[in-house]
């Protein structure tokens, strides 16, 4: 059985990302590595972030948390806006497909629960915040939308979209029997230039540009999808593909809106404890 109360120090492969050394060359090159990652691909990919009793410990933890979850389904467009009726037929802001996943909020978390301690974990922060170089890093004030599980099984996606934030930090937990796979366009709009013929055809089935990334189980994921087309392909199989969410942001105070909160946990409120 693996230790809930595994010190942080186990959890992390600390010989690989020596979070706790950030003045040493390792974890300068490290960064260097990630920070590579991010400025071709949008995406910093850290596999064997956890150490396998981590993996362990943190798998039982979402294992244990999964069934407190809150299940949203539905039509969604691309834009995470609703379908602008305006728009041509066949134009990207008029496409829906479909989003489904259960979300665990934070405060459903135990405090020994270890995602929970990783993601309050002070050399974590700085670590991240080393690796977006976007200045101060802070955890989000909302006490459900800071730290996530999401948990997806058989039949459920993610459908094709953008982020509306500029960054989504993530630990790959567990992978589904099948699909589940994150898909990405790398940088297919631009701050300035949306080109929706492009981002149509993604929508459209072409796959010539589409990248998979591995997310081995253990693997820390830094994702800027405000201008890369991403979706998680269809899931099939009776093992849920889980995943941590860890809500950073670059200013102090992160609350999501309750329209959102409503959404996705079914309530606005944290639950007393
Ligand atoms: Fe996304």
């Amino acid at each position: 059985m693996p230790t809930p109360d595994l010190p942080l120090e186990a959890l992390v492969d600390l010989r690989r990302y020596p979070l706790l050394d950030p003045d040493g060359a390792a974890f300068a090159a490290v960064v260097a590595e990630a920070r590579e990652g991010l400025a071709e691909l949008g995406a910093a990919e850290l596999p064997g972030f956890l150490t396998e009793e981590g993996l362990a410990a943190v798998l039982a933890d979402a294992i244990e948390v999964e069934p407190l979850g809150y299940r949203n389904a539905g039509p969604a467009t691309a834009y995470l806006a609703l379908p602008d009726q305006e728009a041509p037929p066949g134009h990207p802001r008029r496409w829906l497909g479909h989003a489904a996943v259960r979300a665990v909020a934070w405060d459903l978390f135990p405090p020994s629960s270890p995602l929970r301690r990783l993601y309050e974990w002070e050399p974590m922060l700085r670590f991240i915040e080393q690796v977006l170089d976007r200045g101060t890093l802070y955890r989000y004030a909302d006490p459900l939308g800071g730290l996530n599980l999401a948990s997806m099984g058989a039949g459920d996606e993610l459908q094709w979209h953008f982020d509306q934030t500029d960054f989504v930090v993530s630990l790959a937990v567990r992978d589904a029997d099948d699909g589940g796979d994150f898909e990405v366009v790398p940088r297919i709009r631009t701050a300035d230039d949306e080109r929706y013929d492009e981002v149509a055809a993604v929508l459209g089935g072409d796959r010539s540009r589409v990248v998979t990334l591995g997310l081995t189980p253990g693997t820390l994921l830094v994702f800027e999808g405000r201008h890369s087309l991403h979706r998680v392909s269809p899931i099939g199989g009776a093992t849920t593909r889980l995943i941590g969410l860890l809500g950073y942001d670059t200013a102090p105070g992160t609350m999501s809106s309750d329209l959102l909160k409503q959404l996705r946990y079914g309530r606005t409120e944290p639950v007393a404890r």
